[in-house]
């Protein structure tokens, strides 16, 4: 077994980490620094800000993940960092600690996409577990279905054409009231209401098409609330997020399923932020049983921004010698491709 030790680097949105993992699945520290706080009293994530914390943060986050792990940075063969997507500024400070670092240890830059790492997620929290399968991606920017044939072959069945499902769960707490981040706040909302109660809209709902909109059904809650407003009718706020909570999941439950049938795999697995929705989790678990597919989804700690996913997929990128140079740049729109 390869036992190449891994410096890894995330910094793509509001969370500085560092994780050190020992080939690919063993992960001997993983630190995350969240700005989640800071950013909560301005209702969304603030560019600027984000990357001035994470200048601060960078080098103590990193610090911390090989203090934590025992390893000197000598000790360190590769160095993986996320590019995009994400903000600009954010992934910049990370791009540039990775590129510094390299060059001074003189060992390998593996550049990683973001959506990438939270597939490989997956493999960290499931030791077992190989391709092919399919992969429901559900993040804040993203919203993806990726058929993962190898570690290093992938092809896009879809994605979204406007809102990803974090995005719609974000912006529609965000007009019922709730702090940022919107997702965590709806799920637990939702938990009192009656998921049956609204009968909001379902997009592209046509067999065979793997592409996601939820801008319509966004805009459905928003015309919800405001009627019942102008109505002056009080409104459940828990059968909104409850029923706003159930489209979606609908919606990426059938979607996800039809995909698996259409490659003939027999594994789903569910990546990014939204995938620590307990009742997207749940569901998905129930459905797959059903059909008698595998489903597997991260350790919650792995769910959300992390630097240990970006690790594990950086350790099998340099298997395939999938490695950057020093020219590595921050690429913010980098898109989830066929490979
Ligand atoms: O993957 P992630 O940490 O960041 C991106 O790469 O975008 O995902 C963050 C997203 C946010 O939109 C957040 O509201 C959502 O994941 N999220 C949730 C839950 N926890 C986080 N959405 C629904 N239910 C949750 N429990
Ligand atoms: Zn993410």
């Amino acid at each position: 077994m390869d036992e190449k030790i891994t410096l890894a680097i995330e910094s793509s949105c509001d969370e500085t980490s560092a994780a050190i993992l020992r080939g690919g699945r063993q992960v001997l520290s993983n630190i995350i620094s969240t700005q989640i706080p800071i950013h909560q009293k301005f209702g969304g994530v603030v560019p600027e800000i984000a990357s001035r914390k994470h200048i601060v943060n960078i080098m103590p986050v990193i610090d911390e993940a090989l203090a934590k792990a025992g390893v000197e940075l000598a000790d360190i063969d590769q160095i993986a960092v996320t590019y995009g997507p994400g903000l600009v500024g954010a992934l910049l400070v990370g791009v540039s600690a990775a590129k510094a670092l390299a060059f001074t240890l003189d060992v390998p830059l593996i550049g990683v996409n973001h959506l990438e790492g939270h597939i490989f997620a997956n493999f960290i929290s499931h030791q077992d577990l190989k391709p092919p399968f399919m992969a429901l991606v559900v993040s804040g920017g993203h919203t993806s279905l990726v058929h993962v044939k190898d570690y290093n072959s992938f092809s896009l069945m879809g994605q979204t054409r406007d809102d990803a499902a974090g995005e719609a769960f974000d912006k529609v707490a965000r007009v019922m009231g709730l702090p940022y981040p919107g997702g965590p706040q709806i799920d637990k909302l939702a938990q009192e209401g009656n998921p049956n109660a609204i009968d909001f809209p379902k997009a592209l709902q046509e067999k065979g098409n793997y592409e996601f909109s939820f801008s319509g059904l966004k805009s459905a809650v928003l015309n919800y609330l405001n009627s019942m407003k102008c109505k002056k009718i009080e409104i459940d706020k828990a059968d909104v997020a409850a029923s706003f909570q159930n489209t979606v999941i609908e919606v990426l439950i059938a979607k996800a399923l039809s995909a698996v049938k259409e490659v003939g795999c027999n594994t789903l697995v569910l990546a990014g932020g939204v995938a620590a929705n307990s009742s997207l989790e749940s569901r998905l678990r129930a459905a797959t049983e059903k059909a008698g597919i595998r489903f597997c989804y991260p350790d919650k700690i792995l769910c959300t921004d992390n630097a240990a996913m970006i690790g594990c997929r950086g350790y099998y990128q340099s298997l395939a010698s999938n490695f950057a140079d020093l020219y590595l740049n921050a690429v913010p729109g980098l898109e989830l491709q066929d490979l």
